[in-house]
């Protein structure tokens, strides 16, 4: 594996399995339902979240902490980013610190990678602009696991807002890796058949604008928000939740086993209604959040165990 963890396009079926299955066994640590590990123990991570985020940067706080590490947050709220200290040279100065690891959320698409080329810690991308929320595709690929097993041939729809998403990349990479069939769904502003040549296996992927139409032979389905801060909104005609939105009766049309996915945070009556979002256990958003403690866990393990970065901590 790399030094860094910035994508998922690229990254082997094999090298995959090993995070996800690094991460199984990690669940029942981010479950509180045994002791943590000490496997961190020494280390300062440094979480830079220039975006906002709940989940994300929660979810790497708790897997740091669970893995007997230490962790602080910097955001641009606060930091000298605000007097126009570029991103890469917070990130130096923050290396120059002692921190055995990046982790960084910006909107700038190739942020991470920017940050990686300069310093000699580790960066963990977590969501950079449209480009990929990499630690987000491996939750969802735990998530599915855990549901439905093996994933090979199996049909996942990603509905929304894709043009925009970050989210839907890490997906589509991930899922093709896995050899998974996706279906992209939404609006023609949206969702074009540009999207299916984001993966070198674009047989697996179809383009579709009509939802009700593909319901009734899906094992998963991932609902997006559209996302109005990338200036989505203003391009999508009509009401998004008529035509869209996972209502009741259209969850109704899905597959007994189907199982719903939402990264977060829900727009509750925009793109998935809340009798379908706390429908359990068909419903998995939340355990998505759990899964997310143990995808980072993962992650902070393979790259801090690959790094020749010291321990900075005072004994
Ligand atoms: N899924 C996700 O990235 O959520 P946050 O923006 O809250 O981190």
């Amino acid at each position: 594996m790399a030094k860094d963890f910035l994508q998922i396009e690229g990254v082997s079926r094999a090298e995959l399995e090993l995070l996800l299955d690094d991460a199984s066994k990690n669940l029942p640590i981010a479950e509180q339902k045994v002791a943590r590990k000490e496997s961190l123990a020494g280390r300062v991570v440094a979480n830079m979240f220039f975006e906002d985020s709940t989940r994300t940067r929660c979810s790497f706080e708790t897997a740091v902490h669970r893995l007997g590490g230490e962790v602080f947050n910097l955001t641009e709220s606060g930091s000298s980013t605000r007097k126009g200290e570029s991103l890469v040279d917070t990130a130096l100065n923050v290396e120059a610190m002692g921190v055995s690891a990046i982790v960084v959320r910006t909107s700038v698409s190739g942020g991470a990678a920017l940050v990686a080329k300069r310093v000699r810690c580790p960066v963990i991308n977590a969501g950079d602009g449209r480009h990929e929320h990499p630690t987000q595709g491996l939750l969802d690929l735990l998530t599915l696991r855990e549901a439905l097993g093996r994933l090979d041939g199996r049909v996942i729809a990603i509905v929304g807002d894709i043009a925009n998403s970050r989210v839907a990349r890490s997906a589509i990479h991930a899922l093709t890796t896995f050899a998974a069939r996706v279906r992209l769904v939404g609006p023609p502003t949206l969702v074009s058949e540009a999207y299916r040549h984001i993966t070198t296996r674009p047989d697996l992927v179809s383009i579709h604008h009509d939802l009700d139409a593909i319901l009734h032979d899906l094992d998963a389905i991932m609902m997006l928000r559209i996302q109005n801060e990338r200036a989505a909104g203003g391009s999508v005609a009509g009401d998004y939740r008529e035509m869209y939105g996972l209502t009741p009766a259209r969850a109704a049309q899905l597959p007994g086993h189907a199982i719903v996915l939402h990264p977060g945070p829900v727009n509750r009556g925009v793109e998935i209604d809340d009798t379908v979002a706390d429908d359990l256990p068909r419903s998995r958003i939340l355990r998505q959040v759990t899964q997310g403690v143990a995808a980072r866990m993962a992650v902070l393990e393979r790259v801090l165990s690959q790094a020749g970065t010291t321990a900075t901590v005072a004994a």
